[in-house]
C-alpha cells in the first residue's frame, strides 16, 4: 500500500515535461507484434500500464529493452500466438489490443476479459462486431474470450459502429491491417491516439487512411516491416498539470505538447480563469484572478475529454457560482465526489450529472483514489488546500502518470510518497 502526503496551499512554478500519451502507447506497443523484427518506440511513458504490456509482450516471446531516454526496443522475431497472462490482462483495459494484433498476424486470439478503471459497464460488443464482420467467430468461457478466424486470413469488411469507441476503432484498425482486401470503418473515434496508431501502422508499411475523421479506410497488407516511431505527447497529462497550475494560482510552462490537441481543454481553463501563452510545442499557464464557474459536457474528441472531467471538477469546486457537469461517456465517473466532499466541496452527483456549488476554499483531508483520473484530481485538490492531505490507493494514479511525485516536486509542490507496512 502506498499513499501520497501532500502539504498544499502553495503555487506550483516552473517547467513540466510531458511524456508520451498513455492511450497511444498502450496500443502501439502491442501493435509491434504485427511486424517480424525490431521496432524502436520512442517517448514511451514510464507508467504501470506500459510495464504490464511489456510483460505481456515478453510472455509472447518478444524481447524488450527499455532505455532511460524513454525508448523501447522490441524484437518480435520470435513472437508466437499466445494468451497474455490472465493476471496481467485483468489489470488493464488495453490488453484487448492483443485480440486485434493476434487475429491480424495469427488468425486466432485468446485473452482473459480485460480490466481497467471501474467507470461503469465497459462492454466490448463493438470490438466483436468488427471481428465478426471480418470473418471471425468468438466465444466467452470462464472469463476468457476466444476469437478465431474462419478462413486463412481475415476479410476486409464495411463496419458501422453503433457507439463511438476508442478501443473498438483501434482494435478494428489492428485486425484489418493484414486482412484480405479493403475495410471501411464508419462512426469511428477521432482522438489523437487513433491518428497515432494509424501513423505507426503506416510507418511499418500499412495502408490506413482517414484517421482523425469519422471514416477510416484500411487496405490489408501481406506483411509489415519494423520501424522507428515516437509516441505523441499525452494531452491528458498536460491538461492535468495545467489544471494543477490553475488550482494553485501557479505559473507553469508545459513542454513537449501538441497545442492543437489541447484546444478544448485550454478553452475551458481560460473560461474558469486561466491565462495561457502558447508556442509551437509548449505553453505557459497562470491564474491571477478568481475561479469562475462553467458548465461542462464530456464528449468524444474533439469534444471535452472525459479523462479531464474530474480535474476540471476540482477547479469548479472552488469557483464563484454553480456549475453543471454532464458526463457523456461513462456511467460512473463521479466516484471522487465523496472524497471531495471530505474537503468541504459542495458537489452532488446523480448518475451522469453533477452539480457543483463553488466554495471559497477546500480543506485538507484523508482520501482514497477511486480510479486513475479521479486520483489525479484529488492530487490537484490536495495541492490547492492549505494543510496536509493524504491520498491512498495511489496505484491507480501510477497506472497513467509518469513520475508524478517527482514532476510536481520539481515545480515546488510539497508531495511525497509513503510506503505503508
Ligand atoms: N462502448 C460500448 N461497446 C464497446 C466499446 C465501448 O458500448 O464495444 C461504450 C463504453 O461503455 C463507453 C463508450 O462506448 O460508454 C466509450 O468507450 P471507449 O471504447 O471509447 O473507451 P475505451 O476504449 O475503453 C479509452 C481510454 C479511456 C477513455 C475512453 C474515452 C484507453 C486504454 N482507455 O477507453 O481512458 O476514457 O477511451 O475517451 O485508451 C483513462 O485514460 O483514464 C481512461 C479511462
Amino acid at each position: 500500500m502506498e499513499r501520497f502526503i501532500v502539504n498544499g496551499g502553495k503555487p506550483i512554478e516552473g517547467e513540466i515535461n510531458i511524456c508520451g500519451a498513455k492511450n497511444s502507447a498502450v496500443a502501439i506497443l502491442p501493435a509491434t507484434i504485427l511486424a517480424k523484427g525490431t521496432c524502436t518506440i520512442e517517448n514511451v511513458p514510464d507508467i504501470a500500464d506500459v510495464r504490464l504490456l511489456l510483460h505481456i509482450l515478453q510472455s509472447c516471446g518478444a524481447s524488450v529493452d527499455w532505455h532511460d531516454d524513454g525508448s523501447v526496443i522490441i524484437d518480435t522475431s520470435n513472437a508466437v500466438s499466445c494468451e497474455p497472462p490472465a493476471e496481467d490482462a485483468r489489470k488493464l483495459r488495453a490488453a484487448y489490443y492483443f485480440l486485434g494484433v493476434m487475429l491480424a498476424r495469427f488468425g486466432t486470439a485468446r485473452i482473459a476479459l480485460p480490466g481497467g478503471c471501474d467507470l461503469g459497464p465497459r462492454p466490448i460488443d463493438q470490438h466483436l462486431k468488427a471481428f465478426s464482420a471480418m470473418g471471425c467467430d468468438w466465444k466467452v468461457e470462464h472469463g476468457t474470450i476466444e476469437v478465431k478466424c474462419r478462413y486463412q486470413r481475415l476479410h476486409g469488411a464495411h463496419i458501422f459502429f453503433d457507439t463511438v469507441s476508442v478501443g473498438a476503432t483501434i482494435n478494428a484498425i489492428l485486425a484489418a491491417s493484414m486482412a484480405e482486401g479493403k475495410t471501411v470503418l464508419e462512426n469511428v473515434a477521432r482522438e489523437p491516439h487513433i491518428v497515432d496508431v494509424a501513423n505507426f501502422i503506416n510507418s511499418m508499411g500499412g495502408d490506413v487512411r482517414g484517421a482523425g475523421t469519422d471514416v477510416i479506410k484500411i487496405r490489408g497488407v501481406d506483411f509489415f516491416r519494423p520501424s522507428e516511431y515516437s509516441v505523441v505527447p499525452d494531452q491528458i497529462e498536460a491538461g492535468t498539470y495545467m489544471a494543477a497550475a490553475v488550482a494553485t494560482k501557479g505559473d507553469i510552462t508545459i513542454l513537449n505538447i501538441i497545442p492543437k490537441h489541447l484546444e478544448v481543454i485550454e478553452d475551458k481553463l481560460i473560461r474558469v480563469g486561466a491565462e495561457i501563452d502558447e508556442w509551437d510545442d509548449s505553453l505557459r499557464i497562470t491564474r491571477r484572478g478568481p475561479l469562475y464557474s462553467t458548465n461542462l459536457n464530456t464528449k468524444p474528441y474533439p469534444g471535452f475529454p472525459t479523462d479531464m472531467q474530474p480535474q476540471l471538477a476540482v477547479l469548479l469546486s472552488m469557483a464563484n457560482g454553480t456549475s453543471i457537469v454532464n458526463e457523456g461517456i461513462w456511467e460512473s465517473r463521479f466516484k471522487y465526489a465523496d472524497e471531495l466532499r471530505r474537503m468541504g466541496a459542495k458537489i452532488e452527483a446523480d448518475g451522469k450529472q453533477a452539480v457543483i456549488e463553488g466554495v471559497r476554499k477546500l480543506m485538507p483531508a484523508d482520501m482514497r483514489a477511486p480510479d486513475l483520473r479521479a486520483g489525479a484530481a484529488l492530487v490537484i485538490a490536495a495541492l490547492a488546500a492549505e494543510g496536509t492531505s493524504r491520498i491512498s490507493d495511489v496505484k491507480y494514479i501510477d497506472r497513467g502518470y509518469e513520475k508524478i511525485v517527482e514532476k510536481l516536486t520539481a515545480v515546488g509542490a510539497d508531495i511525497r510518497r509513503e510506503i505503508l507496512g
